[in-house]
């Protein structure tokens, strides 16, 4: 990736070349990431990745790895990759917060990006949704934000992939649930209730396992319940709580603009109603094309000239719980 700018405007990025391996396949047969097939799948795709994507080393100066949050065993053999990879092109290595990655993760082109301006951006509030998190942040600038909020229990995604194992969907579940609440016209589920966590709370914190058990329970006592209506149900719960606290944060900080991102970002659903309820109070909305959404070395490459500018620096070393 190449990018130029100061941090007074905003980067401007160009992928020189991109590519992703999915672990999805490996992993499918057990319901969810096994730690060690991960580690596994790294040390083996690493390398293929790298000759897939492998250019002129002049091409680039600065190699950036995740060093965490994730699974550490997978984490481990990125940042070693990263390491020896430096040490044999002379080239420094950075470490990224794999969350920045999201964060920034609207940074890099895509055809439908409106021309940015840091003036008519900030400050604005971050909603970032994926299997292990749900953040809210209100973002002064590219460089400085807030923690507002986030999930005390089930992160957002998690909730997803849990509700579609209740219902024998494949993993992982967010997809296939949206999938399948897209059939449902609206009202068709309005009869199944189900809980909006945390919804009245003045704080902008989300739970999501209350959710999870009231789909367990609806499930245990419908034997006849029909899929595709429980995962609308359940959908319209969990988006209608993310959107609502998202836009309350939004007018109790004044913000310009609502940046969505993760993997949950991906939801077609959750994408339209949230920038159409950011449009509707004069904020932009900004989210990047679903591919950038799920996990991607391109929102890590824009992370890391980030950090770069910055001039923050984290160890070499994988750490599984690093916040954000
Ligand atoms: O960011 P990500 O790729 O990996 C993590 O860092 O966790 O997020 C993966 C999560 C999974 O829980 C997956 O079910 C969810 O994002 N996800 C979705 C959709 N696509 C992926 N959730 C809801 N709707 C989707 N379309
Ligand atoms: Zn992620």
């Amino acid at each position: 990736m190449e990018a130029g700018g100061n941090l007074k405007s905003l980067p401007k990025f160009k992928i020189l070349k991109e590519a992703v391996a999915s672990q999805i396949e490996v992993h499918r047969p057990f319901g969810g990431v096994v730690p060690m097939l991960a580690k596994r799948e790294h040390q083996r795709n690493l390398p293929i990745l790298l000759k897939q994507v492998a250019r002129n080393s002049s091409d680039f100066d600065l190699i950036a790895v995740t060093v965490g949050p994730g699974l550490e065993p997978a984490l481990w053999q990125g940042v070693e990759f990263a390491k020896e990879l430096g040490k044999k092109l002379k080239k420094p290595v950075l470490g990224v917060n794999h969350l920045h990655g999201h964060l920034y993760s609207f940074l890099p082109p895509s055809k439908t990006k409106p021309k940015l301006e840091p003036r008519s951006l900030f400050p604005a509030v971050a909603l970032i949704v994926s299997g292990g998190h749900t953040i809210l942040l209100s973002v002064q600038d590219l460089t400085a934000w807030k923690k507002l909020g986030e999930t005390r229990d089930d992160a957002a995604g998690e909730a997803f992939d849990k509700v579609a194992r209740l219902l024998r969907l494949p993993y992982p579940g967010g997809p296939e649930i949206e999938k399948l609440s897209r059939k449902v016209p609206a009202n068709w589920s309005d009869h199944i209730n189900f809980p909006r966590p945390m919804l009245g709370t003045k704080d902008y914190d989300f739970s999501f396992s209350g959710l999870k058990t009231a789909v367990l329970y609806y499930l245990r006592d419908h034997k006849d319940a029909e899929p595709a209506l429980v995962a609308r149900a359940f959908s319209d719960a969990a988006l209608d709580v993310l959107i609502q606290k998202t836009i309350r944060a939004g007018k109790a900080t004044g913000a310009k603009a609502v940046f969505l991102s993760g993997g949950v970002a991906a939801n077609k659903t959750l994408r339209e109603r949230l920038g159409k309820e950011a449009k509707k109070l004069g904020m932009k909305f900004l989210v990047a094309e679903p591919k950038y959404n799920t996990d991607n070395a391109v929102m890590i490459a824009a992370a890391g000239y980030v950090t770069y500018l910055r001039k923050k620096r984290y160890k070499l070393s994988a750490k599984g719980d690093l916040s954000i």
